[in-house]
């Protein structure tokens, strides 16, 4: 086992450091705040090459591997989660698909733009009723011969009144129940395609999260991804890889929580000394900084099994369970280290809290990361009872 890091991937990290110190910190009290992210901040992720960090160079990526991600995921989301929300639903969700199951033409449309950050990309598979369940897709896609008729709503979309592109999920055949469903591109302009209300959140409010409506919205054959009934399986192994995309983000809010705890203890004073020769104090530290690690080998274990090409399902699901618990231990344990100027904005810990949340929901519930867990070691187990 190697726990080197190559030079590359060096790199990488302390650019995405650099630009989340110097480009995402300032100013992202006022965006989770206002519930903005200026295009501008957009265009410079884009320019550093974050939106299409994993796609191949032959259509315009950066062709880094999925551990050069989670590192840069972790440095980006330790300023600013909502910014780093973008860039895991851009490459995991959206690029990656596209890339994994798209045709060449598809590819050359759509991918070579969501590589450069020309077009941004949204993931459309939760509804009003249907989050953990996904099978219970309402979304139609009636086939029409040449193209699909599509109807219905989307809910909590992140990107979705900023994207150009969006990888819908609808059911084509009821009967077929899962294996009836379809995954289309829907481009924004089509006609029928409304994007709905934008959400108020909790935390992530710099990212732009809406409903989305689809009434009589054709879209071509060709913009279906895969197979016929193929669209849940689509879902399912890019939620794969997107999963270990927030795991990476739960893993930076977390460590930006110890590193922000570490630097205000070691100013703050209280009974006559800074409050880091406290052993209260030197105890949270201790237990946050433990549990980031651990958080972060799940992370880079679940990537080096992606980048080797072996199954990851299990490995994504522990470390998105795993990190997103320690996001919200460590964040909330930030806060008490920063006593009453944690509860307030300017320390931003408080925003740390409020983004870990998210973390143990989208791209899977906690729940939801320990039912694939456990199918997974019941499998292994069940296929070692019969080898005997
Ligand atoms: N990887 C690959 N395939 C999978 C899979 C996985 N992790 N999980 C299920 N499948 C396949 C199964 O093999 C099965 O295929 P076959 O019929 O060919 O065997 C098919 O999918 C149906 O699976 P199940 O029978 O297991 O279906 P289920 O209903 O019992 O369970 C579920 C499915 C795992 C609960 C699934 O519904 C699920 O993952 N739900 C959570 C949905 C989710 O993560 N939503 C997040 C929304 S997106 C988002 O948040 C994006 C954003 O904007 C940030």
């Amino acid at each position: 086992m190697n726990f080197e890091l190559t030079e590359e991937q060096q790199m990488i990290q302390e650019m995405a450091r650099d630009f989340a110190v110097h480009e995402l910190k300032p100013g992202v009290i006022e965006r989770d705040r206002d519930q903005k992210f200026p295009r501008e901040l957009l265009n410079k992720m884009a320019e550093q090459g974050f939106l299409g960090m994993m796609v191949s160079p032959e259509y315009g990526g950066g062709g880094l591997d999925t551990v050069s991600y989670v590192l840069a995921m972790e440095e980006l989301s330790k300023w600013d989660a909502s910014a780093s929300v973008i860039v895991s639903v851009q490459n995991s969700l959206v690029a990656w698909g596209l890339e994994a199951y798209g045709t060449e033409a598809q590819k050359q449309k759509y991918l070579t733009r969501l590589a450069t950050g020309e077009f941004i990309g949204a993931f459309c598979l939760s509804e009003p009723e249907a989050g953990s369940d996904a099978t219970q897709q309402r979304t139609t896609a009636v086939d029409m011969g040449d193209h699909y008729l599509v109807n219905g709503t989307k809910n909590w979309i992140t990107n979705g009144g900023i994207a150009d592109v969006y990888l819908v999920m609808a059911h084509t055949d009821k009967e077929k129940r899962h294996k009836g469903i379809n995954c289309l591109i829907v481009e924004r302009g089509m006609d029928g395609f409304e994007v709905g209300p934008k959400e108020d959140k909790l935390g992530i409010r710099g990212s732009d999260t809406h409903s989305l409506n689809f009434n009589d919205v054709r879209v071509p054959k060709e913009n279906r991804i895969g197979d016929d009934g193929f669209g849940f399986k689509f879902a399912m192994s890019t939620l794969n890889g997107g999963r270990i995309g927030i795991a990476s983000q739960a893993l930076g809010i977390a460590s930006g929580s110890l590193e922000v705890a570490l630097a205000y203890a070691q100013i703050r004073k209280a009974f006559g000394t800074e409050i880091i020769n406290h052993q209260a104090i030197q105890f949270k530290l201790a237990d946050m900084a433990t549990e980031v690690d651990a958080a972060r080998l799940l992370c880079l274990r679940a990537a080096t099994l992606k980048d080797a090409g072996q199954d990851y399902v299990e490995a994504a699901a522990m470390a998105k369970l795993y990190a997103s618990q320690v996001a919200m231990k460590c964040s909330t344990e930030a806060i008490q280290i920063h006593g009453g100027n944690g509860y307030v904005k300017e320390y931003h810990v408080e925003r740390f809290m409020r983004d870990a949340k998210i973390t143990e929901i989208y791209e899977g519930t906690s729940e939801i990361q320990r039912l694939v867990i456990a199918r997974s070691i019941i499998k292994r187990a069940s296929r070692q009872v019969q080898l005997g």
